[in-house]
């Protein structure tokens, strides 16, 4: 049983802040009459010196230990001795201890991933600002759309990681509230006072609600979702250069350093950040999903089902700090081969859209000039030319409309250019977006 019970060999990280708690519940003690002065220095000290014996390895669990908060209790006992070290387990519980210790550390970790994943968002900015000119074929269902800005496509991915960051601030604001002197489920009859506990430790109130304190996990399934979503994000990116990087594409070459080479051939150079990236996605996916089916139906207050929460989100954490730096060191360092993405810009017949949006605009309605693009588009099929190919005859045939004036824009750049409405993806726009992307990372 001892061995199923146990968590201190994961829930030892939460240490530091078990002792932060102690010692803010130590002061709250005093100010009830609870602790002398006297005593309340004594526990103090005692607390200090275990802190240091914890952060110099002195002191570590024993398999006698069940977890953290138990160890950590054995630890003061040692040090202050029984009478005033069991002093400190008035008017709180391990139930109350553990729900505001899990979101202290998750509060930190969170700021950790938030900070690596805008340090992605910058590599992206690096790219989009070294290739400002750049084209690209824009794809939708993967097939060839129209073209669009290579900064313009970097700068989406952007926009998704920092709705994450975004996402974990906003987390963050209904998670600095603190469970500690809700005791076991019916709040303390000590006098204590939970707000100078929840001050202390860095939140912004105490829980309106004991029971609600030491029952729910909602906190930690949320934080599961954002960081699973900025995986799913992270994997989406990673795709792409997994694709880019084949022969076939060749839009862009991995840099040695965050590419690794095969056993055998000696000419590979394998992807594997970007499928970590996509594989670990799936990792945090399943770190949500469990915590969430272990959360269903429980019954309040607090059960011990709930220490099974700590694990997927150490993980989930975890994860994300190994892979968010290497992302950004693939994705800052990736060559990109604009020649070969510029050629390939217009290719299957992208600017087609163009041609019948030019036919709107020169009085035609979208119907007509959709069909008459279509025509464009069978007739240069059927030569096995590019639509900028058609002869003027060849045009005006199609439809007296399509006077020479339509090949501004049956070119690339022209194509690029006319895109010009907010958030598309002529160059001052996308200069715009660039600009407001680098203000918001800078923001944070
Ligand atoms: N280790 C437990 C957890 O992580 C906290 C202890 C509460 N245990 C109890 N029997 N009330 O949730």
């Amino acid at each position: 049983m001892a061995a199923l019970s146990d968590s201190t060999h994961f829930d030892w990280v939460l240490a530091p802040y078990d002792l932060a708690g102690s010692r803010a519940h130590a002061r709250v003690l005093h100010r009830a009459g609870l602790l002398s002065t006297d005593e309340l220095t004594r526990m103090h000290e005692g607390l200090d010196r275990l802190a240091a014996d914890v952060a110099n390895g002195d002191f570590t669990p024993t398999r006698a230990d069940e977890d953290v908060h138990t160890a950590l209790e054995r630890g003061l006992v040692e040090r202050v001795g029984p009478e005033l070290g069991g002093r400190l387990r008035a008017g709180r519980s391990r139930n109350d201890q553990v729900a505001t210790l899990f979101r202290m550390w998750l509060r930190d970790g969170a700021r950790r991933v938030a900070t690596g994943a805008l340090d992605v968002v910058a590599a992206l900015l690096d790219q989009a600002a070294a290739h400002p000119g750049a084209v690209m074929p824009g794809r939708t269902h993967l097939q060839h759309a129209q073209p669009v800005l290579l900064a313009h496509h970097l700068l989406a991915h952007g926009q998704a990681l920092v709705r994450d960051v975004a996402r974990l601030r906003d987390w963050d604001l209904r998670t600095a509230v603190s469970p500690y002197g809700s005791g076991a489920l019916a709040g303390s009859s000590l006098g204590l006072d939970p707000a100078a506990v929840a001050e202390e430790l860095g939140f912004d109130a105490p829980v309106e609600n004991s029971i609600d304190g030491t029952a729910s996990r909602d906190f930690a399934a949320e934080a599961a979702f954002v960081l699973a979503m900025l995986g799913v994000d992270l994997s989406r990116i990673a795709e792409e250069v997994i694709v880019w990087t084949t022969a076939e594409f060749g839009y862009a070459v991995l840099d040695d350093a965050w590419s690794t080479g095969s056993s055998i051939m000696p000419q590979k150079k394998n992807p594997d950040v970007a499928e970590l990236a996509r594989g670990k996605s799936g990792r945090l996916i399943g770190n949500l999903t469990g915590l969430l089916a272990t959360l269903k139906a429980q019954p309040l207050a607090y059960n011990r089902d709930l220490q099974e929460d700590k694990e997927p989100l150490f993980d989930s954490v975890a994860q994300l700090e190994l892979l968010l730096p290497s992302v950004a060191g693939m994705l800052g360092t990736l060559r990109f081969d604009v020649a070969r993405m510029a050629e390939l810009a217009p290719a299957g017949f992208t600017l087609a859209t163009d041609v019948a949006e030019w036919l709107v605009r020169a009085g035609v309605p979208f119907r007509v000039a959709h069909e008459a693009a279509g025509a464009c588009v069978r007739a240069a099929e059927a030569r096995g030319v590019g639509l900028a190919d058609l002869t003027d005859a060849e045009l005006g045939e199609i439809s007296p409309a399509l006077t020479p004036k339509v090949r501004e824009v049956l070119d690339v750049a022209g194509s690029i250019a006319s895109r010009d409405a907010h958030g598309g993806t002529a160059p001052r726009r996308v200069a715009e977006q660039f600009s407001r992307l680098t203000a918001v990372v800078a923001d944070h």
